[in-house]
């Protein structure tokens, strides 16, 4: 029977054994590294005995163990196998965006999750609580500061008309927006709306749903035309509800330089940078998969500021493409710890958008298969 390596496989040195991670199915396995080349051996369909061939400097006996381990482990797959055809598949349906993608995707599939008596366990062994968990806010005492005002802003705006009248807005004017819709449009996405007990401590809910509630996610503002703000970029403290300075300046071209090169990006009057702290995600959730929430509560967030910011009669915008490491720099991240994950903008409406995509017409209609 002729066998393959698996076409998804991720190999990496984790907790110092050399692991070959077949994410299309079977286990992630720790390995002498020269499994490596026995694997290569099987790049194309071939007999075992054939790859023997190849690999003459290595015992038989070596080759037929390790075609064994291999094999159970999901690295080496069988011609004409389920398992086989499902990987090629794979591979074939997330060819554009492998390996890291579909890596990370599939990886983090199908993961145990703890029963009621594990959590409970879990729970119980205060070992876990030695270290104590990282502080609820992030702050910055030393730093400058504004504090906001807190005069509450009028959001009785009818639901309906704030879902539909929502849009990503790219042309703003040049007007500053008022220090006082920006603190109301920080304090209802971001601040804390009551405060929970999980049992080891207080956690806070925010407007939006969050896993586990840890919110792990901070809002920095890099700020460009906001009234009675310097231009610059700032934490936003939700514990004390004021802007703490992280580096002065900001220019247009900056602010779209760190959006990867966005014209509009530099026209809005504030940037949100979404910032994770992965410690308070990862002290209590240890599944990988979690870093998933920490992306899908940045999506929440960032539907609660749209939403608010549009009820305000400002217009919003997003982008997940921008320049991580300079944008991390500039709102004194390390990158590490605190890592950015979403920007977020909003400035006043252009009553007269130039970037706005045009409606669609029959001749669009023509262009698109709007069915199979
Ligand atoms: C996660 C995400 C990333 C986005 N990234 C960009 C971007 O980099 N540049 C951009 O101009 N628009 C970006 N957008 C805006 C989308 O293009 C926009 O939401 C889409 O065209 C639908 O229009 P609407 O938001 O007005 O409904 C992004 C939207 C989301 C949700």
């Amino acid at each position: 029977m002729r066998l393959r390596r698996a076409t998804c496989v991720t190999c990496y040195w984790h907790a110092g054994s050399f692991v070959a991670h077949p994410y299309s199915g079977g286990t992630p396995t720790a390995l002498h590294p020269v499994a490596a080349e026995i694997l290569s051996a099987f790049d194309d369909w071939i007999e075992p005995a054939k790859a023997a061939e190849l690999l003459d400097h290595l015992t038989p006996e070596t080759i037929a163990e390790s075609v064994d381990a291999l094999t159970s482990a999901g690295l080496l797959l069988a011609e004409e196998s389920p398992e086989a055809a499902r990987d090629e598949q794979i591979a074939g349906q997330w060819e554009t965006w492998a390996p890291e993608a579909s890596f990370f995707h599939y990886a983090t599939q199908d993961g145990h999750y703890p029963t009621e008596e594990e959590l409970a366990a879990c729970e119980a062994d205060s070992a876990q609580w030695d270290t104590p968990p990282p502080a609820l806010f992030t702050d910055y005492p030393d730093a400058p500061r504004v504090l906001l005002p807190r005069r509450p802003g009028d959001l009785r705006v009818p639901y309906d008309q704030v879902l539909y009248e929502r849009r990503t807005h790219r042309d703003f004017t040049p007007d500053p927006v008022p220090l006082a819709t920006l603190a109301v449009l920080l304090a209802t996405t971001f601040g804390p709306v009551d405060f929970i007990d999980c049992g080891h401590g207080a956690l806070f809910r925010r407007t939006s749903p969050a896993g586990g509630a840890r919110q792990e996610l901070d809002a920095y503002l890099a700020i460009r035309n906001v009234s009675g703000v310097e231009p610059g970029t700032y934490h936003y403290n939700v514990h004390e509800h004021a802007l703490e300075l992280r580096s002065p300046g900001l220019t247009a071209e900056e602010a779209a330089h760190l959006c990867a090169d966005q014209a509009w990006a530099g026209d809005a009057a504030f940037l949100v940078v979404l910032s994770a702290v992965l410690d308070r995600m990862s002290c209590k959730y240890r599944n990988p998969r979690c870093y998933r929430v920490c992306l899908l509560n940045a999506g929440h967030l960032a539907q609660t500021f749209a939403l608010t910011a549009t009820a305000l009669g400002l217009g919003p915008a997003q982008t997940g493409a921008f320049h991580d490491t300079p944008l991390a720099e500039r709102c004194g991240l390390d990158n590490i710890g605190h890592t950015p994950l979403y920007v977020l903008a909003a400035g006043w409406p252009h009553p007269d958008p130039r970037r706005a995509p045009p409606p669609a017409r029959l001749s669009t209609f023509i262009r698109t298969a709007l069915r199979r």
